[in-house]
């Protein structure tokens, strides 16, 4: 017990434990041990960010995906998905729909659909960036390569969201058909090169992992330094491969949120959609073990069905970008302070 919280107070510290370290740390805590983890991620968060949690308005531009990853709902062998993609107009319009609600990031994600060439997503983008000129603009659509993700911050995107979704090559590739665990990494550190603020992050509860077995993303992590990660547990979906495996637990993804604010104390964690969706209450446990951003979702609302990573995805109420003032009611009652600005990471400029 006193070793575990030396431990945490030495990652409070430094920002920094060693594989060993971190692993001994996931395979030891307690109630106690992980309460004071807790504690310590609060105090880091409040430190850099105080109590602000930001805002972003989430729009899911296409469910076409030429990919067929084991977990995800969206895979293109599920025939069961109806399939859509939004229009450049009907892009805007959710821009239009979310600036006016007083949204300041907007976030494109999709799956990998190549109709989403550079051309049409330079154009999306240079308007947004023409028409209001207090946007951030985030990209979530997959390993593009190089040239592509120069195009697309010349043309003025802010940030890109890439999760490495797991650590483990082996496990990796068996669940990403036709992708290499090289190629992942490697965009990751091309997005940094070029100047975004790069997004990472993991799944929790993918089969056959334990929680110590995280000190390798978290060590992956470590040594990337993102500006934002994304964490949430793996919720088995009916039409996949693992639908009938166990998924991941709101538990282990808050203690691993706490960890990772310690490990990098400047960076915008999202509770995710994911956490909200198995815990009513996970997005408070969240913040306050850590994380200080919210990605309503903000795509027309006939789509958001169709945008089915996982079984029972929520989409409405607190997940909903039109439901601001709930969102924001439900963040000052759990202690924080909702913020509309582009917020971004405390140690970015645009290169
Ligand atoms: N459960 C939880 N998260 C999922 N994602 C995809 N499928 C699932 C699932 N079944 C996550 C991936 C991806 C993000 C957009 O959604 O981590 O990066």
């Amino acid at each position: 017990m006193r070793e575990i919280k030396s431990l945490i107070d030495k990652l409070t510290r430094e920002n920094f434990l060693t594989k060993e370290e971190l692993k001994r740390l996931l395979e030891n805590l307690n109630e106690d041990t992980r309460d004071y983890l807790i504690q310590r991620a609060y105090d880091v968060r409040k430190l850099n960010y105080g109590n602000s949690v930001f805002l972003r308005g989430l729009i899911e531009i296409s469910n076409i995906c030429k990919y067929d990853c084991h977990y995800c709902g969206i895979r293109a062998s599920n025939h069961k998905v109806s399939r859509y993609r939004l229009s450049k107009d009907q892009i805007l319009d959710c821009c239009h729909k979310g600036y006016l609600l007083g949204y300041r990031t907007f976030v494109l994600q999709g799956g990998e659909d190549s109709y989403f060439t550079d051309e049409i997503l330079i154009e999306i983008i240079k308007e947004l960036k023409t028409q209001y000129k207090d946007i951030a603009v985030t990209l979530s659509l997959g390993e593009r390569g190089r040239e592509s993700f120069q195009r697309l911050y010349e043309a003025g995107a802010d940030r890109y969201l890439l999760r490495h979704e797991t650590a483990n090559k082996k496990l990796y590739e068996k669940l990403h058909p036709k992708m290499s665990y090289e190629n992942r990494i490697e965009s990751l550190h091309i997005l940094k090169e070029i100047g975004y603020q790069v997004g990472s992050g993991f799944l929790i509860g993918l089969p056959g992992l334990k929680l110590k077995d995280y000190a390798e993303d978290l060590m992956l992590l470590k040594q990337l330094k993102p500006h934002m990660v994304g964490i949430g547990p793996f919720i088995p979906h009916p039409a996949t491969p693992l639908k009938d495996e166990v998924g991941g637990t709101a538990y282990d993804t808050i203690t691993l949120l706490a960890i990772i604010r310690l490990l990098l104390p400047d960076v915008l964690l999202p509770a995710t959609t994911a956490l909200g969706t198995i815990d009513p209450k996970g997005r408070e446990k969240g913040f306050k073990a850590g994380a200080n951003v919210i990605m309503p979702n903000l795509s027309p609302m006939n789509c958001r069905e169709k945008y089915s990573l996982y079984e029972g995805k929520k989409f409405l109420g607190n997940e909903s970008a039109e439901e601001k003032i709930k969102i924001e009611k439900n963040i000052l009652d759990s202690g924080f302070e909702p913020i509309l600005t582009r917020g971004d990471n405390i140690k970015w400029k645009r290169k």
